[in-house]
């Protein structure tokens, strides 16, 4: 393009003007605009229940969003109902990124982490968002996880020595193949996703510990480090605790860590039987 004796270079609408003597200018253009993308409108639809609104009963709101303009992940769809559309939807969050394990969530039938669940993309169907199944829940998709943490609190998630006076004063090392032990054990963001979706957990949540809490309570038992572990295993002695466990593996199929909750539950199980022998061989 020529303009009264300048020439001109355009590229991704910046306009380089040019005249023999050289550049003599850089202004910017209007290019035309790409065509709007065609809006794809999903639908969600989220449990909800106010306790604090006399009369409320449970129900699924619906909330229609262009996924042009949403992030990729259901936390994604969330935070933007919240922001944009609904203010009053209520559920945690907080690391979006499979670190913290708050906003575990029953998405589309499954227990999940919802910072880590892709969404859907096919707009024929409705994405489900439910709050943790079989938990007593504080608001829309809140639950209560009071017992869930007194039930990790019960099995003492720490080390622990038989003499103590050494404590504080040096490091209690390990070999490396101890230490390997712990993998897959260790990286539990205790989510509850699994004990959740637990049958046994659901008919005798208050009784049996559960695939989360057991399997901490096994990585502490194996700890080279740690010198409890005949007590930690005694204190599962009862019907309920560890032997509610029917290896139905529904803990470890909805892992959102990809860990394996089952297999510790079954190597507890085979401790147990060898501790019990030792026992019994003692009297
Ligand atoms: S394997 Fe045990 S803990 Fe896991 S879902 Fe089945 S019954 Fe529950
Ligand atoms: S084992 Fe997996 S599903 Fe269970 S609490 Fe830990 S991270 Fe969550
Ligand atoms: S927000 Fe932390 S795990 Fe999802």
């Amino acid at each position: 393009m020529s303009v009264a004796g300048l020439t001109s270079l355009s590229r991704c609408g910046v306009l380089a003007l040019r005249s023999p003597a050289g550049l003599t200018g850089v202004r910017y253009v209007q290019t035309a605009a790409a065509p709007a993308a065609e809006p794809r409108i999903k639908k969600f639809q989220v449990y909800r229940w106010d306790p604090d609104t006399a009369g409320d009963k449970p129900r699924m709101q619906t909330y229609e969003i262009d996924l042009n303009t949403c992030g990729p992940m259901v936390l994604d769809a969330l935070i933007k109902i919240k922001n944009e559309m609904d203010s009053t939807l209520t559920f945690r969050r907080s690391c979006r990124e499979g670190i913290c394990g708050s906003c575990a969530m029953n998405i589309n039938g499954g227990n999940t982490l919802a910072c880590l669940n892709k969404i859907d993309t096919n707009i024929s169907k409705p994405t489900k968002i439910y709050p943790l199944p079989h938990m007593y829940v504080v608001k829309d998709l809140v639950p209560d996880m009071s017992n869930f943490y007194a039930q990790y609190k019960s099995i003492e998630p720490y080390l622990k020595k038989k003499d103590e006076s050494m404590e504080g004063k040096e490091q209690y090392l390990q070999t490396v193949e101890d230490r390997q032990k712990l993998d897959g054990l260790y990286e539990c963001i205790l989510c509850a996703c699994c004990s959740t979706s637990c049958p046994s957990y659901w008919w005798n949540g208050d009784k049996y510990l559960g695939p989360a809490v057991l399997m901490q309570a096994y990585r502490w038992m194996i700890d080279s480090r740690d010198e409890f572990t005949e007590e930690r295993l005694s204190k599962l002695q009862d019907p309920f605790s560890l032997y509610r466990c029917h290896t139905i593996m529904n803990c470890t199929k909805t892992c959102p860590k990809g860990l394996n909750p089952g297999k510790a539950i079954a190597e507890i199980k085979k401790m147990m039987a060898t501790y019990k022998e030792k026992k019994a061989a003692a009297i």
